[in-house]
């Protein structure tokens, strides 16, 4: 069995983690200051040491510095005394860099597909009826074989469904010009704050994640968030896509000893601040059934109040930093976050919220049984490794010297949705549609067989249906033989319907 974490102590007693119960998800609260990315820090260091690799958002820069020893910390040397730490004993914890923009890390990429219409329409901030053409866009494409890889791609896509939303409204109803006017215009937002390079391929692997070092220590991942963090829905949605395709992908795992990812998640309202019903749904329910896969998750907030009950409820690992209560609000967030600890008699536990100093917290883990503990008002064990951002020259070494480096760094755009589109454009290939509607007309007009073509280009005839003109225009191309080209096609087609 994997040995318990020791994460924090007071002069009596000590507060471990149990890898076992570690899927059971767990909460570091506190106001700003207190300790809270310390303590992430400390309890990422543990688990990496216990072989289970982790995954977290750095939100300031200032987790980057896990992947260097410690260095002289007057603070860290007093907690050190304090608790008498004899094994302690500084040194980094291996590290992965990930940043959607590529600068501070190997790029973390996906696809349009793999992110879903739910999600995006969180990331564009859609209203319903817009989420509903998105949906709409995203069958079509599906429909109709069309891969969406990149931002261009559904941007041409959307464009083609307005194009044809005539055609498409009695399988797909209605796309107005307005739903997708605006989607393209948040498709726009999304471009400048990150997505174009959020979305293309290669596509990340989380399997890349899930890795452990020579020595078996779980691989620290940690996504640079300092310049996404503008773009908070693009933040909270990445993670919570994240989130979603560990839990798509791994298999069904049981009780295992100790977890095969623990997920750290930073500025935790983000993910639910006026998140929609359809999307609150889903991240219960994802945080629900991912303790299953053996995927723990740890959220990080100021205020207890902004994670909903019914996933606050489902975090069994609390460690709660100081509050303040100076507002009504404040001494609600105090009230309730003591409610939620087991009672321990040598502990007033509301007295003790606002007055823990930094780096000392209420800490109760779960049993042996999945109990909570009775709540320890503990301090914080100080990490091995730096507190504080590495520089830039560490970081660079630390990306340089990765198994993985170079296989993420250069973008592919291979043929989807917007190069078919761009072509169909000037080539005018007929749709699926068009294709069964040319079926039907030569069906019915068996007598045009021998159609005259000629009279047509000329003009000397009068303008027949599109799909009678392809149907013309295909035989064209037969009859001509091989050197007429796609080019004389393109050219016949663009004059005759005048679309080019
Ligand atoms: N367990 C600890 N041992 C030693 N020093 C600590 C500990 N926890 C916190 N500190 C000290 O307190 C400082 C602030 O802690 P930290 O950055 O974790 O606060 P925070 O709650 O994350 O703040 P913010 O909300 O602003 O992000 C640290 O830089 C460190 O110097
Ligand atoms: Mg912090």
């Amino acid at each position: 069995m994997a040995e318990p974490i020791l994460i924090a102590k007071n002069l009596v007693n000590s507060s471990s983690l149990l890898p076992k119960m570690a899927n059971r998800h767990g909460l570091i609260a506190g106001a700003t200051g207190t300790g809270k990315t310390v303590t992430l820090q400390t309890l990422a260091e543990g688990f990496s040491k216990a072989g289970v690799p982790v995954f977290m958002a750095d939100v300031k820069g200032d987790l980057s510095g896990m992947s260097q020893p410690a260095g002289e910390n007057k603070k860290v040397q007093e907690r050190i005394t304090l608790l008498g730490l004899n094994e302690y004993a500084a040194q980094s914890s291996p590290v992965t860099f990930w940043d959607v923009f590529g600068e501070q890390g190997h790029p973390i990429r996906t696809t349009i597909s793999e992110m879903g219409p739910l999600l995006l329409s969180r990331m564009l901030d859609l209203n319903t009826v817009q989420t509903g053409v998105l949906h709409a866009i995203f069958k079509i494409a599906d429909d109709e074989g069309f891969l969406l890889l990149d931002l261009k791609d559904l941007r041409a896509m959307a464009q083609h469904a307005a194009e044809h939303s005539e055609q498409y409204q009695s399988t797909y109803g209605n796309i107005s010009a307005a739903s997708v006017g605006a989607i393209q215009r948040n498709l726009l937002q999304l471009e400048m704050e990150g997505g174009d390079q959020l979305f293309g391929e290669p596509a990340v692997n989380l399997n890349d994640m899930l890795q452990t070092d020579a020595q078996g220590r779980g691989m620290v991942n940690i996504l640079a968030s300092n310049k996404l963090f503008n773009s908070p829905r693009v933040y909270g949605t990445l993670l919570l896509w994240m989130l979603s395709e560990l839990y798509e992908n791994l298999p069904e795992a049981g009780d295992l000893d100790k977890p095969k990812l623990v997920f750290f998640f930073d500025e935790a309202h983000l993910l639910f601040n006026d998140a929609p019903k359809a999307l609150m749904q889903k991240i219960e329910q994802v945080i629900r059934l991912i303790r299953s896969k053996a995927v723990g998750v740890y959220f990080v907030s100021q205020n207890p109040l902004d994670i909903p009950d019914v996933v606050l409820g489902q975090l069994g690992n609390r460690v709660q930093h100081a509050l303040r209560a100076y507002t009504p609000r404040d001494q609600k967030a105090v009230k309730a976050a003591a409610e939620t600890f087991r009672v321990n008699p040598a502990v007033d536990v509301v007295t003790a919220i606002t007055e823990l100093g930094v780096g000392e917290a209420l800490v109760s883990f779960l049993d042996e049984k999945g109990a909570p503990k009775p709540v320890e008002r503990s301090y914080v064990c100080p990490p091995e490794s730096r507190i504080g951002p590495a520089t830039e020259a560490e970081r660079t070494a630390v990306i340089t010297s990765s198994h993985i480096n170079n296989k993420y760094e250069a973008l592919v755009d291979r043929e989807s949705a917007y190069e078919l589109l761009t072509k169909r454009a000037e080539v005018q290939v007929p749709t699926k549609e068009e294709a069964a509607k040319a079926e039907e007309a030569t069906k019915e007009q068996a007598d045009e067989r021998d159609f005259d073509w000629v009279g047509v280009l000329t003009g000397e005839r009068v303008k027949p249906s599109d799909s009678t003109v392809e149907r013309v225009a295909k035989k064209a191309m037969q009859s001509f033989g091989a050197q007429i080209g796609r080019a004389i096609l393109r050219g016949v087609l663009g004059t005759i319907l005048g679309k080019r």
